[in-house]
């Protein structure tokens, strides 16, 4: 059997069996349409997304470049130069060459055009946000073709260079992570205005509920797809050319999965070795703890799923990544604050959740995301988060 054929099995496997828990056939056939159409009739669900760092992650350098890197762009307060040149054109770039900003909370990185593949390219110094400096960035990596599929909705391959396996083309429905990245593509329920045909994570299992997060919060390496620079491809998994990932409607984790490593998912990628060579070497604490507790904390970020497998709360009786992070108000109900919600299931118990959840995933330079294995053994020292409570970020723009 082909690998192609393979997971298309696996893949209708996974729709039928999917078929009796969620979204029904009506979405089967749907495309993506963009959060601006949900926005008039899920008023409180656009507007409290809008507030989320998943509508804020691609956005025009002219209005949302940060103020403080904007001020600093030749040399930060403490002498590191800022940016000069383009990742992979190699080629000299003023501030008034980018075009967009990927990100603000932890770090702001700066894209230009690629003119030799009709995407964009990063330049060589992103912006750290709490230490307020440039740092290094030696990437040659394409913004399409290698970051984009968990920045924006409904990304997909279009065409890949056959001989090298090369990504040639790509597309996707919207930048950020809009509503249709956990509600899978929407044409069908706008014109219907029927549940059934739409997802909603509430109506799946836990499990299957965290898996759709899981899709980007993690950190893969996809084998069978190159950049378009020759290197091995750091993205996801695409089912079949020409097609995105749908939440709700695909498993993501069983797509060519011999040629996909995705450590903690797939029984033959244990988190207790490396993968040298491989973006995810490294990308786990294999030290005295995880010796001890047999719980691997991620060194690396968006490696939130591969913690949260290793938890007692994965399953179906514990909680779900939105049982703890609303990802926006729902209809009648604000937003709760993960911090706040515990005390919803763990009546009794108090936690420090500066001791349980360090700082130990690399974001940027001195700079971590929190853990997320919820080990009661957790004995490690983190460093420095985006601290809680952090204002606003201001941009050129304004606020
Ligand atoms: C024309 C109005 C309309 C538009 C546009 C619309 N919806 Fe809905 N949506 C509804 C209605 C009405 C319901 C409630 C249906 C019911 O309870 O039977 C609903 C329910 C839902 C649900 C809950 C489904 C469930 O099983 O509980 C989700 C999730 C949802 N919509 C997401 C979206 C998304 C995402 C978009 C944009 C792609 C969108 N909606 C666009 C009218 C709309
Ligand atoms: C990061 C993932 C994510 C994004 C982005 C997202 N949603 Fe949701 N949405 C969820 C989850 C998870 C639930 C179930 C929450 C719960 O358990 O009550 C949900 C529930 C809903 C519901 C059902 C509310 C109910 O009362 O059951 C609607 C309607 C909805 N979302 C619309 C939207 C719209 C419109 C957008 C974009 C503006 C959006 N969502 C963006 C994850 C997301
Ligand atoms: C399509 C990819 C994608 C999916 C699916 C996704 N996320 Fe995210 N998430 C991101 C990205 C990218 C960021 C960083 C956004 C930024 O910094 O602007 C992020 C940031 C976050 C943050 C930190 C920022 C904040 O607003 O607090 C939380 C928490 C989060 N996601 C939770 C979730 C949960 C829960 C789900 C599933 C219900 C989910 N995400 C699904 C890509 C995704
Ligand atoms: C597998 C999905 C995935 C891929 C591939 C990916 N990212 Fe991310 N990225 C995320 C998620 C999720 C977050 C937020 C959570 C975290 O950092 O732990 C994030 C955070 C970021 C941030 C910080 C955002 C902020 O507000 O500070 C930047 C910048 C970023 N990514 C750029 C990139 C670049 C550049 C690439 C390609 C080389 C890339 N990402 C590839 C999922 C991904
Ligand atoms: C939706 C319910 C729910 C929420 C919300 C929730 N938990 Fe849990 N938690 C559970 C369940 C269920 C278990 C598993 C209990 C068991 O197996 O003994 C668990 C287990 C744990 C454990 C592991 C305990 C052990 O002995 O191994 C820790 C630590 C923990 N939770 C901390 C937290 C913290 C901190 C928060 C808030 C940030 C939180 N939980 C939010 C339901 C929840
Ligand atoms: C038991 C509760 C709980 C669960 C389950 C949980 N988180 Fe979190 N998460 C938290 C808390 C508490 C924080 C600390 C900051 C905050 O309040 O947002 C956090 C922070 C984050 C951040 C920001 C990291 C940082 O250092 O600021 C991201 C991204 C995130 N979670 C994603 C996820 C994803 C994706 C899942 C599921 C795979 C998940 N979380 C499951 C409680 C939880």
């Amino acid at each position: 059997m082909t690998r192609r054929l393979a997971a298309a099995v696996a893949a209708m496997g996974v729709v039928a069996w999917l078929a009796g828990c969620s979204a029904g056939g009506g979405q089967q056939s749907a495309q993506f349409v963009g959060s601006e159409k949900c926005a008039g009739c899920h008023k409180d669900e656009y507007k409290s997304w809008q507030g989320t760092w998943h509508a804020k992650m691609v956005r025009p350098a002219n209005q949302f470049m940060l103020k403080d890197a904007s001020d600093n762009w030749a040399k930060d307060a403490k002498g590191n130069a800022g940016p000069t040149k383009a990742n992979i054109s190699g080629a000299v770039v003023k501030k008034e060459d980018v075009v967009m900003v990927v990100g603000a909370r932890w770090k702001q990185r700066y894209l230009v055009k690629n003119l030799a593949n009709g995407g964009h390219q990063f330049l060589d110094k992103p912006w750290n946000t709490v230490h307020k400096q440039w740092e290094p960035y030696g990437q040659a990596n394409t913004w399409e073709g290698q970051c984009a599929t968990c920045h924006v909705t409904g990304y997909k391959v279009v065409e890949v260079d056959e001989a090298n396996r090369a990504v040639k083309k790509w597309d996707y429905a919207e930048k950020n992570v809009g509503c249709e990245s956990c509600h899978g593509p929407g044409s069908k329920h706008v014109a219907s205005e029927d549940a059934r045909d739409i997802f909603n994570p509430k109506n799946a299992s836990l499990a299957e509920s965290s898996k759709v997060c899981g899709y980007c919060h993690i950190r893969v390496e996809n084998t069978n797809f190159k950049t378009p620079e020759g290197k091995p491809s750091e993205q996801l998994p695409h089912p079949v050319l020409g097609q995105s990932y749908r939440a709700g409607l695909d498993d993501w984790t069983q797509w060519y999965p011999d040629k996909v490593l995705l450590v903690g998912i797939q029984p033959e990628d244990p988190v207790s070795k490396n993968y040298p060579g491989t973006d995810l070497n490294n990308a786990f604490w294999l030290d005295e703890q995880f010796t001890k507790t047999g719980i691997a904390d991620a060194r690396k970020h968006h490696q939130q799923y591969q913690e949260h497998v290793q938890s007692k709360h994965h399953g179906d009786k514990g909680a779900s990544c939105a049982s703890c992070h609303m990802p926006h108000a729902v209809a009648g109900k604000k937003m709760v604050a993960a911090k706040d919600s515990c005390a919803s299931c763990h009546k009794n118990e108090k936690f420090d959740l500066g001791q349980l959840m360090p700082g130990v995933a690399q974001t940027a330079q001195n700079l971590f995301v929190q853990a997320h294995t919820f080990n009661p053994k957790q004995a490690r020292k983190g460093g420095p988060v985006v601290p809680a409570g952090a204002p606003e970020p201001v941009y050129v723009g304004g606020k």
